[in-house]
């Protein structure tokens, strides 16, 4: 199936963007340092789902920050499935008791790194295989 090129030049830290992949949104969002930090700070066993769900990396990887952000010296960008992992509702940005995506029609809240952490969802949000082919475009697929 077709991937998609994303300029992202325009998204200053704390910024996000929502594109469309294979019919379904796909977040895209520039993470202030602040919002790595905690994200950084959480602890594994606080974590509802352990595991990264990241497909850029190994299928076993835990849900460290890192694991689940574009890698080492990109960690500010977050790539994910925008679907909540619950029944498919769309999450809205920038809400929610951690401060990621909070997912209003049963309560599922995610923290900065898309990481379920209270609510109905049983795992992350998924990121999908994508690669910055530059400074500033992401390939997605
Ligand atoms: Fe998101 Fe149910 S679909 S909490």
């Amino acid at each position: 199936l077709a991937s998609i090129e994303v300029d992202v030049s325009a998204l200053e830290p704390g910024m996000s963007l929502t594109v469309k992949w294979r019919g379904k949104p796909v977040f895209i969002r520039n993470r202030t340092a602040q919002e790595v930090e905690e994200a950084n700070a959480v602890q594994l066993a606080e974590l509802k789902d352990p595991i990264a769900r990241n497909d850029n990396i190994d299928a076993a990887a835990e849900a460290t920050d890192l694991a689940r952000s574009a890698g080492e010296g990109k960690e500010n960008w977050i790539v994910m499935i925008g679907s909540c992992t619950h029944l498919g509702c769309v999450p809205l940005g920038q809400s929610g008791d951690f401060g990621g995506w909070f997912c209003p029609c049963h309560g599922s809240h995610y923290d900065t790194a898309g990481r379920i952490r209270r609510g109905p969802a049983p795992t992350n949000l998924p990121v999908p295989t994508f690669t910055f082919t530059s400074d500033t475009v992401i390939q997605i697929g």
